[in-house]
């Protein structure tokens, strides 16, 4: 954990946000894969993380806004518990490492809620994502489970995104160790790309580098040769000469924050002039969105930056034509770059996505679009210095895609179908690094991984 004044001025922060009632924060729960014993890797709630630290199941929180008093609840190991897991932190230690004002069972927890709703007060709890949580609210509150959604505090979503946005010092060193486990995974998948080795002989082999740093990865990795395929978990091809192998992962520190990077590289080590050329495309469009990135700048508007150096590129290559503003306005780059630029980095992969992606990516002022494209994208908002997102361009040849916009007749004026028909077995090219947005620029998290055309050959030509 981190020393117990950053929980207790986070939690000092959350109550200025807020108005009146209690703020309900549940920890996460064992959760059974196949029989209740055989579990899923424990991970905590993130929000619960964020302002009480304590990483085990069992858990729960309560700010009481109006009384200033914050409470953890828990039941401390019996002797069957210290048996079968070892002797863990008592719940009053917990307490006092998260600097709350007391701790208390489980059982109190109810009855605690139980006053204040016998009292009127109002609740405050953020959207579950799980089902244990869901039936875990609806007996505390006595809502349906099919009315939950419609009962979280919007109030509460927002101070919390508001103050999660913003990453401290602290928090950027451990997103930045979490980095720093990325580039031993992906310098050793670069390394591993040949020909007749299999995509899951070198998924194994990172995330088992994620493992032995001592965290899981912060997401199922995804690694294939068909890259096309934007979140491709199946690692079961040959890998062949030819194939950009595309490798998006990254870890988790002890403290749970992420790292999110992508790497594309050619089987074998060498790209050829046609793959040189689009990684080329995606590479410059990174480097200028980078460039871009400061305080006060919406993120959507880097990422239709980066549509336009995409759309660009390819309009040079004679894949696209016509008037690339209008191109891009009119939304003709998102046959090639169907996603978003990026999304916030933190203790999750997509932060606080659970709390509702518009409520952390957009806001009054900045409404997420409905074309297809950037409809997809998670974060369009005015960006704030310290603000820790991904950028993420890239180009892919989605035949299933191509089919449907060509016998449509889609935007026909910016696409040379003709000619994108080379292409279509070509695959799909992404570039992710994480970014810090600075007081007057930004700053790529962690050391440098390989990225340019000359240092992935050049590392893929070392043992
Ligand atoms: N790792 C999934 C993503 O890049 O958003
Ligand atoms: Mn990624
Ligand atoms: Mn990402």
């Amino acid at each position: 954990m981190f020393i117990k004044s950053f929980y207790s001025d986070r939690r000092k922060a959350l109550v200025k946000e807020m108005k009146t009632g209690l703020i309900l924060l549940p920890g996460n729960e064992d959760s059974p894969m196949n029989y209740r014993a055989n579990t899923y890797h424990f991970r905590q709630d993130s929000s619960f993380l964020y302002f009480f630290g304590a990483d085990r199941p069992g858990l729960a929180g309560i700010i009481d806004i109006d009384e200033n008093r914050h409470m953890l609840f828990g039941d401390d190991d019996d002797l069957s518990d210290i048996i079968w897991m070892g002797t863990r932190h008592s719940i009053s230690e917990l307490g006092d490492m998260a600097g709350v004002d007391r701790t208390h069972s489980i059982a109190e927890l109810e009855k605690i809620i139980r006053q204040g709703r016998d009292k009127g007060r109002k609740i405050h709890f953020l959207p579950p994502y799980r089902a244990e949580r869901m039936m875990k609210l609806e007996a505390l509150l006595d809502i349906h489970h099919s009315g939950i959604m419609k009962q979280v505090s919007v109030e509460l979503i927002k101070a919390v995104a508001k103050l999660r946005s913003v990453k401290s010092k602290d928090e950027i060193a451990e997103i930045e160790k979490a980095v720093d486990i990325a580039e031993k995974m992906h310098t050793t998948a670069m390394k591993m790309a040949q020909p007749g080795i299999y995509e899951r002989e070198i998924a194994g082999r990172i995330e088992g580098i994620s493992l032995s740093h001592g965290n899981p990865v912060s997401f199922p990795v995804i690694l294939s040769i068909d890259g096309q395929t934007l979140h491709n978990h199946y690692h079961g091809n040959l890998l062949k000469p030819g194939r950009i192998m595309v490798t998006d992962a990254g870890s988790e520190t002890d403290l749970h924050y992420a790292s999110d990077i992508t790497r594309s590289v050619p089987v074998g080590g060498k790209f050829g002039e046609e793959q040189k050329d689009i990684y080329n495309i995606v590479l410059k469009s990174l480097e200028k969105s980078v460039m871009s990135i400061k305080p006060g700048i919406p993120y959507r508007d880097i990422h239709l930056k980066a549509a336009s150096v995409i759309a660009g590129g390819l309009k040079e290559l004679g894949i696209m034509k016509g008037n690339i503003d209008e191109a891009v306005t009119d939304g003709a780059h998102a046959l090639f770059f169907p996603h978003g630029l990026g999304h916030m980095l933190g203790l999750d992969v997509h932060d606080m996505e659970d709390l509702g992606e518009d409520f952390v990516g957009y806001d009054d002022e900045i409404k997420r679009s409905d074309q297809f494209g950037l409809a997809f994208l998670r974060l369009g908002k005015r960006l704030q210095e310290n603000f820790v997102l991904t950028v993420e361009p890239g180009i892919y040849f989605i035949p299933a895609l191509i089919d449907k916009w060509k016998s449509d007749k889609v935007l026909t004026e910016y696409i040379n179908y003709d000619k994108l028909e080379a292409y279509r077995n070509f695959g799909g090219i992404r570039i992710e690094d994480d970014v810090l947005v600075t007081a007057t620029g930004s700053r790529v998290l962690g050391p440098r991984i390989p990225k340019t055309v000359e240092d992935i050959e050049e590392t893929m030509s070392l043992p």
